[in-house]
Order: structure tokens, then C-alpha cells, then sequence
């Protein structure tokens, strides 16, 4: 299985999202603001990958840093956090990470102290990604029937988390579990998500994948080539409004149409139980994914673009959304209260 992002030796060591499908690279960090970078130019994405790219962007600040005291190492961590949480604004997960070492951090005793918490803190957050990726695949594979053909868009799979991935940790799960599944990746414009990350990751351990241009979907629902439907989240309201890369929206319609199951995976670290719908930014990305394919130019000169990276899917277009916790169904304002109320 492939492992997106560790800490070897005071560094942070990723595989570079930007080089596939056609060189499999790993990329090494020691500065903290290199690894703002990587999120911003999507050398590592998927909302659980950038929520732990942003901890041990924090573990690399700790060793960085000049500090003398612990109130200056707390500073250049706020500074550090400032940077890192500036990157990309939807997913949820990058906040979550971020003010999950940032309360450990303050409990440190000393400087050294607190350099150990934040750097175990976010190493214990990456094995414990993999961990409950696993546990959703569990809860997940129930849905999933034998020769069952998932649809899936964008990546969620381990090149979206620490490894194992969500959504097709799902698949992952259902095919441990004895049952045959083929897979349909839409190949998710603007910048390949689907056709670069997931048809190679799926490709690289042997599920048979079929790729389809963003435009095949009403084509290959209508023509009963889709059982199910499953994607992973960049935030969830607790209303059930799901935020997922762009064209999510637009692929749940159309199942709900063709009364096809339309299941979102997600851990809990995704769900923003205080936002509603209006608050929530969706990233604007540049012009250029949209007026050009790699380097060759695809559109006139001077036109205007608009290019979202995530919209929201409403909760009357979602059959279930799977979590490490079980399984939310509508109404979700209530199934999503509870896996919250049980996981205290
Ligand atoms: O812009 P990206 O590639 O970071 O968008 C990723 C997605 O929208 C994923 O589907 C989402 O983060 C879920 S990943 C487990």
C-alpha cells in the first residue's frame, strides 16, 4: 500500500502528488515553510493528508525554531500554524490538526518537552489515520455487494490520507472482505485527481479500475454500468452538507436520478459541527488548470475563468456517510449527533 506522507530522522518525507502517474517521487522537508508549499501547490492533498502534512509541519517548526524559552517556542508555533492554516481554506481536517498540537504543545513542561509532544503527538496522528481509515473500511464494506461496480470521484484513497485512504478504503475493505468489485474513476478536471491519483493507485494494487471523462457520468448511470456511488469529504456540516472536490455535486445529482446509492466516506476529524453552508469558503484555484492542459493552452487568450475546487452536496442527495464511528443516515442532523454523543 502506499504511504503518502511520514517523519523519518527530523524530516517529513511525502510522495510528490505533482509527478503522477508517471514517476512515483519522495520528496524530503526540514522547513515548515516548505511544507506550506507542498499544500498550497498540491504536492500533497485530500483533506486527512493536508490535516497531517500541517501537524508535522509544526513538528518541524519545533525543531527550527531559536526559542529560549517556552513562550518564544509557543510564539513561532502560533507564527508557523498562521502560515500553515493559510494554505488551502476548505478542508476541515488542516484547522483540526493544527489545534490539536498547538493544546498539546502548551501542556510541554520545557522546550525540550514540548519539541517531544509535538513531534510524538504527529506521529501518533499519522499511524492513527491509517487506523481509522481501516475501521470506516469495516463499517463501509457492509453496503457493498459482491460484483458491485463504484463509482468514485476525485481521490479519497490512501493518497488523499496517511494510506489506506477513505473512500476506497472502502473498496479496499469490501475486497478483503471476499467480494469482487470493479471500480469507475471519473478523471475529475481541472487537475486529474481521478485519472492521475486514482486509476494509478488502484491500478498499483490490482483493482480493476476503468476511467471515465467527467462527462460520462449521466452516460454510464444511464446505461446501469453504476451500483453505487461512493466519494470521500473535505468538510461536513452537521446538517449533512458535504464538501468534496468539484463536480461531487454534479455526480450525486445524477445518481439520485438513476436511483443509485450515493455514500460519502469521511472520518470524524472532517465534520465542522458549527459552520452552516454560507460560511464555508470554497477555494478559487488558478486560471491556468482551466485554460490550459499541462503546458498547452486550451482556451483564448484573456478569458474568464472560474475555477472552484470543492462545492457542497445536500443531505437529500446522500444515502449514508461512513465514519470510523458507523454509519450516519438521514435525517443526518440526528445520526450525525449521535456518533458524536457515543464517541465521547
Ligand atoms: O483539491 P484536493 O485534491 O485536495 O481535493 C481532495 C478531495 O476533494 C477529496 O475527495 C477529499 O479531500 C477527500 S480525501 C479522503
Amino acid at each position: 500500500m502506499l504511504r503518502t506522507i511520514d517523519w523519518k530522522d527530523n524530516s517529513v518525507i511525502m510522495i510528490d502528488q505533482t509527478k503522477l502517474p508517471t514517476e512515483l517521487v519522495y520528496v524530503k522537508f526540514t522547513d515548515y515553510t516548505a511544507i506550506a508549499d507542498a499544500i498550497r501547490k498540491l504536492v500533497v492533498r485530500g483533506a486527512p493528508a493536508i490535516g497531517v502534512a500541517g501537524a508535522f509541519g509544526l513538528a518541524l517548526a519545533t525543531i527550527q525554531s531559536k526559542a529560549t524559552t517556552k513562550e518564544e517556542l509557543i510564539n513561532d508555533l502560533e507564527t508557523a500554524k498562521k502560515i500553515l492554516f493559510e494554505t488551502r481554506p476548505t478542508a476541515v481536517n488542516l484547522g483540526w490538526a493544527l489545534e490539536k498540537i498547538m493544546a498539546v504543545a502548551k501542556q510541554g513542561k520545557d522546550i525540550s518537552d514540548t519539541t517531544n509532544i509535538v513531534v510524538n503527538t504527529a506521529k501518533r496522528m499519522a499511524e492513527e489515520d491509517i487506523q481509522i481509515n481501516m475501521k470506516m473500511g469495516k463499517h463501509g464494506s457492509k453496503l457493498f455487494e459482491n460484483n458491485d461496480t463504484i463509482m468514485t470521484h476525485c481521490n479519497a484513497g490512501a493518497l488523499a490520507t496517511v494510506g489506506y485512504g477513505t473512500a476506497l478504503g472502502v473498496m479496499r475493505a469490501t475486497k478483503e472482505d471476499g467480494k469482487n468489485i470493479k471500480v469507475i474513476a471519473t478523471e475529475t478536471r481541472p487537475v486529474q485527481q481521478g485519472s492521475r491519483l486514482t486509476a494509478f493507485e488502484l491500478k498499483h494494487d490490482g483493482i480493476d479500475v476503468s476511467l471515465i471523462p467527467d462527462t460520462a457520468v449521466g452516460y454510464t448511470m444511464a446505461k446501469g454500468l453504476v451500483n453505487k456511488v461512493i466519494v470521500g469529504a473535505d468538510r461536513i456540516l452537521r446538517t449533512g452538507h458535504v464538501f468534496n472536490k468539484i463536480g461531487t455535486y454534479q455526480v450525486a445529482t445524477m445518481a439520485k436520478r438513476h436511483g443509485i446509492p450515493f455514500y460519502v466516506a469521511a472520518p470524524l476529524s472532517t465534520f465542522d459541527l458549527k459552520s452552516n453552508p454560507k460560511d464555508v469558503i470554497i477555494e478559487q484555484r488558478n486560471a491556468h488548470e482551466v485554460t490550459h492542459i499541462g503546458d498547452k493552452k486550451t482556451a483564448p487568450d484573456d478569458i474568464n475563468v472560474i475555477n472552484p475546487a470543492f462545492d457542497m452536496t445536500p443531505p437529500e442527495l446522500i444515502t449514508g456517510i461512513i465514519t470510523e464511528a458507523g454509519i450516519a443516515k438521514p435525517p443526518f442532523d440526528e445520526s450525525i449527533k449521535k456518533l458524536f454523543e457515543a464517541k465521547k
